[in-house]
């Protein structure tokens, strides 16, 4: 039998793409083990999906965290090893306009909550994390644990639009409303900006006149189904094993 990677995946929703990776993982179309699956919040349906496929989960609920910072910084249980300074200087998450307390009170609540994930993923020892519909972004303290230095990517996204077009958190109905006659998803590594990192895969598909915006999504998502599988597979086959610790 062939070494299985050890994958992990972050979701936000329903988990219709996890369903795909689950799926993929049990009949080999992927050399992968699925270990867990993680989410920013307890009601995450794709939770349950996993719990039935008999993979760990746990949630850390960031809503908690933010209103706490919003609040004040004070009561927030700052990971030791979190450099503002540092940190505040890599991310291109938020453009230099940004109100100073706007940063810090985003870098900070980040990092208490990103350390809590590290927590719960750290005994993992994945080799790589895949971010299936999870709607958080995440901070250089978070993803330079994973990624030692440039091209070494660890962690994949997808994305409903065909990148750089239309990042952010509704690229179907950005890509509707715009007009455009092709659609797409892209499967892409993360990096310290919005939708910005190395592209892996995509899959594009026609929009024709008449078309609803939930005809988009369905179509798209029929397509991240079987794009996401066939990255992470890419990635079994070229980059493969190096735990994560
Ligand atoms: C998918 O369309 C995915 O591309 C998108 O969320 C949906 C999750 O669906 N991700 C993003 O928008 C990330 N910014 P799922 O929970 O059924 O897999």
């Amino acid at each position: 039998m062939a070494d299985k990677i050890r994958v992990g995946a972050l979701i936000s929703g329903g988990g219709t793409n996890l369903q795909a990776i689950i799926d993929a993982c049990t009949n080999r179309t992927i050399d992968a083990d699925l270990v867990f699956t993680g989410s920013d919040k307890p009601e995450a349906g794709g939770l349950e999906r996993a719990q039935k496929a008999g993979i760990d989960t746990f949630f850390v609920d960031y809503r908690p965290v933010i209103k706490q910072a919003k609040e004040s910084l004070d009561r927030l249980d700052i990971p030791g090893d979190f450099n503002f300074e540092e940190i505040r200087q890599k991310q291109k998450l938020l453009g230099p306009d940004t109100p100073a307390d706007r940063v810090r009170t985003f870098l900070v609540s980040r990092a208490v909550a990103e350390s809590r994930l590290l927590d719960a993923i750290r005994p993992y020892q994945i080799d790589l994390l895949v971010l299936a519909g999870f709607m958080r972004t995440l901070t250089p303290y978070f993803i330079d644990r994973f990624h030692e230095g440039e091209n070494t990517h660890r962690i994949m996204n997808i994305h409903p639009a065909l990148l750089p077009s239309f990042p952010g958190t509704d690229g179907y109905g950005d890509t509707y409303r715009y007009g455009c006659k092709v659609g797409g998803c892209t499967v892409h590594y993360i990096d310290y900006g919005e939708d910005t990192g190395p592209i892996i895969g995509q899959k594009a598909f026609e929009i024709k006149d008449g078309d609803t915006l939930e005809d988009v999504k369905k179509r798209g998502l029929e397509l991240e189904w079987q794009l996401y599988p066939e990255c992470i597979r890419k990635f079994a086959e070229t980059v493969g094993k190096r735990k994560i610790s």
